[in-house]
């Protein structure tokens, strides 16, 4: 049981993880590290000043549920009664050094306690929900709780105390869930980065971290948030879609699919390109579902997504800078060490700056089947992406020389896209496949035609052929005996135009 707390841990700073716990994972402050990992957060205490304040209104606490349960001012009042009372009882930075549900139970019981003592009159399921919001915002993520439990949620979005949004099926949507003052928001950021070693205040306003649970996190705090402090949860899914889930889902056709394994099997260089959200990660880590298991493949990360399933991977993450702004080891850092490591193929989480040279170089140096992804809206922005990220490691390389290095590396270019819709298609595979003069010269294979909208406002379209029936990486998919399923993949795909 928990003594009263002494005075002196009210002056005690809210989050006092020492900085220099790099691991995302790592337990912290001597909680005992165990699974769920989210659940161990550590339980810093919350603010006092705003501790006697009303609650926010969060979410009815199943995970499925999407209408916010009308609450009464009455069940505001009291839990902010119970709270106050619950933080005058208990020692929380005694309670951050119990395993979760240990730490659940001790609350549960001096909750119950105190509505026993002072006797307030509740019934059996609005006491359940109450222990549940208390539960989550001494030892959780507060009002976010009920959203990172939910499966169906690709991103959180919050913009200050007020307005939290969130993607669904490939919808961003407005929720009714609120924080109490812009102070509880940014103490629960704290709390997130505060895991990861980080900090995140108006001298240090822009963090990014990651959840327990893999979740990238990025935080914007005031001043430079002008509204209140804007964070970005990009949830991590657990069950990676698979191609043929995304043929169900109509983002790619059977034949296109087809061809997109034979263009990881034959080890094709690939860059997969496209905006925030666009599936990039998705397609990357459907892509290397078709590596040989006997290849050795390095991936890096910024924050591991991926999951190969191939039992020779090494796994490489970078870091960001600890407090003291020491530590840093870069994209760049990862890609030059894996050329050292004997991989067969390298793979790249994001590539975003110069470290796309590298991994250029790693292509055409008998890396064969190397992959990354790049933020751009087509093709031939993603070329022109790769020239000027180039230009950003400080080469001044001539323009001609950068475009040779490009065409005698990349081999396929996807496009993934979001649509208007909200739905998320491959919008082309396309080959890069020479110069002309100073001109890098690319054929499509396939491509997204959008052809209309039905009533509801959903899209209509098409993955097409172009017509093409020998692609440039032919005689590599021979190599690899692939060509027969290549011709009949494409062949399938011309049928279907006619
Ligand atoms: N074709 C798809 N259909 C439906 N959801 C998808 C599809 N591709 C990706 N997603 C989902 O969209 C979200 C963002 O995908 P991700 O691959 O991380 O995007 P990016 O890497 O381009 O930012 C994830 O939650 C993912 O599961
Ligand atoms: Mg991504």
């Amino acid at each position: 049981m928990f003594g009263r707390r002494g005075n002196d841990d009210r002056s005690k700073p809210a989050f006092s993880k020492p900085a220099s716990a790099p691991s995302p994972a790592a337990p912290v402050s001597g909680a005992v590290d165990s699974a769920p990992a989210r659940q161990a957060a550590p339980a810093a205490p919350i603010p006092q000043p705003a501790r006697r304040t009303v609650e926010a209104p969060p979410l009815a606490a199943q995970p499925a549920a999407r209408a916010p349960r009308e609450r009464s001012e009455s069940y505001y009042d009291t839990k902010s009664q119970v709270f106050a009372a619950l933080i005058d009882t208990i020692d929380l930075s005694q309670l951050a050094k119990l395993e979760p549900d240990a730490a659940r139970e001790e609350i549960r019981d001096i909750v119950n306690d105190i509505i026993a003592i002072k006797n307030f009159a509740m019934s059996i399921s609005e006491q359940e929900e109450l222990l549940e919001d208390i539960c989550n915002d001494v030892l959780g993520y507060g009002p976010l709780e009920p959203l990172l439990a939910r499966d169906d949620i690709a991103d959180i979005m919050v913009n200050g105390s007020r307005n939290v949004y969130i993607e669904v099926n490939g919808r961003v949507e407005q929720t009714s869930i609120r924080f109490r003052d812009n102070q509880q928001l940014l103490n629960i950021c704290q709390r997130i980065v505060s895991q990861v070693g980080r900090r995140v205040d108006e001298s240090s306003p822009i963090c990014d971290a990651r959840l327990p649970d893999g979740s990238r996190v990025n935080v914007i705090a005031p001043p430079l948030a002008i509204d209140g402090t804007a964070l970005t949860i990009r949830k991590f899914k657990k069950d990676k879609l698979t191609l043929d889930q995304l043929v169900r889902f109509g983002a790619i056709s059977p034949e296109g699919a087809e061809i997109l394994k034979i263009v990881g099997r034959v080890r094709c260089n690939v860059v997969i390109s496209g905006g925030t959200g666009s599936g990039k990660t998705t397609l990357l880590n459907c892509l290397t579902n078709y590596v040989d298991r006997d290849e050795r493949i390095i991936t890096c990360e910024d924050s591991a997504e991926l999951q190969l399933q191939q039992p020779h991977v090494v796994r490489l993450e970078t870091r960001p800078p600890n407090l003291e702004g020491e530590g840093e080891v870069t994209m760049r850092d990862l890609v030059k060490n894996c050329l050292r490591m004997r991989p067969e193929r390298i793979i790249v989480g994001e590539v975003r700056g110069p470290e796309v040279f590298d991994l250029l170089q790693a292509m055409n140096t008998g890396h064969d089947g190397s992959m990354g992804t790049i933020h751009s809206n087509s093709p031939r922005e993603c070329l022109n992406r790769m020239e000027s990220m180039i230009a950003m490691g400080g080469y001044s390389l001539p323009q001609r020389t950068v475009r040779e290095i490009i065409v005698g590396s990349v081999d396929v270019i996807i496009q993934a896209a979001r649509l208007r819709d909200g739905s998320r298609r491959i919008t082309h595979i396309t080959e890069v496949i020479g110069m002309e003069g100073d001109v890098i010269v690319t054929q499509d294979l396939v491509v997204y035609n959008i052809k209309g909208e039905d009533a509801n406002g959903k899209l209509i379209g098409e993955h097409m052929s172009t017509g093409i029936g020998r692609p440039h990486f032919w005689d590599r998919a021979r190599y690899y005996g692939e060509e027969h399923r290549l011709a009949t993949a494409l062949e399938a795909m011309e049928k279907r135009a006619d």
